[in-house]
């Protein structure tokens, strides 16, 4: 049953490559709307790698300097995504279409995949976006860092409201 329907917290699993970067990111600029809105008893966060290099490191230190710059804490030591998620959350939101279809191959079944969506998909203005990828910073230098979370707060953004309107999931 939906989370909404069921009286229950939306439980929303953000994923990219190494679980360093991207991923924490958008769940650290997700709490901090989440906690400007008051909303933290209806959703809960967390977020996983589809792969395994990073398993047990914290946040990447630039991805943490770019967020701490706007007042956003990155927190969590990374995980790899597993089949089992796919019970846990209500959605499962890719960073890139690379990371979408890893996750389409993990899930078990046809309801499992359903609940894969891209972050950029809800960007208010994807409509007008040609590229859906949260780009991977991870090889880049600082101004991918900041890049990379002015496309993840558009992303949280228009997330958080469909999920405040009850479009979600
Ligand atoms: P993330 O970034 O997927 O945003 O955490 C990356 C982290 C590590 C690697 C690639 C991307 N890596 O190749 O180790």
């Amino acid at each position: 049953m939906a989370a909404a329907a069921a009286g229950r917290p939306v439980r929303v699993l953000f994923v990219c490559l190494g679980n360093i970067c991207r991923s924490p990111t958008a769940e650290g600029v997700m709490r901090s709307l989440i906690a400007r809105e008051g909303m933290e008893a209806e959703i809960q966060l967390d977020s996983a790698g589809t792969g395994s290099w990073h398993v047990g490191s914290a946040p990447d230190p630039r991805a943490a300097s770019a967020a701490r710059g706007r007042g956003v804490a990155l927190s969590g030591i990374a995980r790899q995504a597993r089949a089992e998620d796919f019970e846990a959350f209500d959605l499962i939101v890719a960073m890139d279409r690379s990371n979408q279809r890893d996750l389409l191959e993990l899930a078990p079944d046809a309801e499992a995949r359903e609940k894969v969506r891209l972050l950029r998909e809800f960007d208010l203005s994807s409509g007008e976006l040609s590229e859906l990828d949260v780009p991977d910073p991870y090889y880049g230098g600082g101004e991918h860092f900041e890049e990379v979370l002015e496309i993840v707060a558009a992303g949280c953004e228009g997330l958080l409201e469909e999920i405040r309107a009850g479009r979600l999931p």
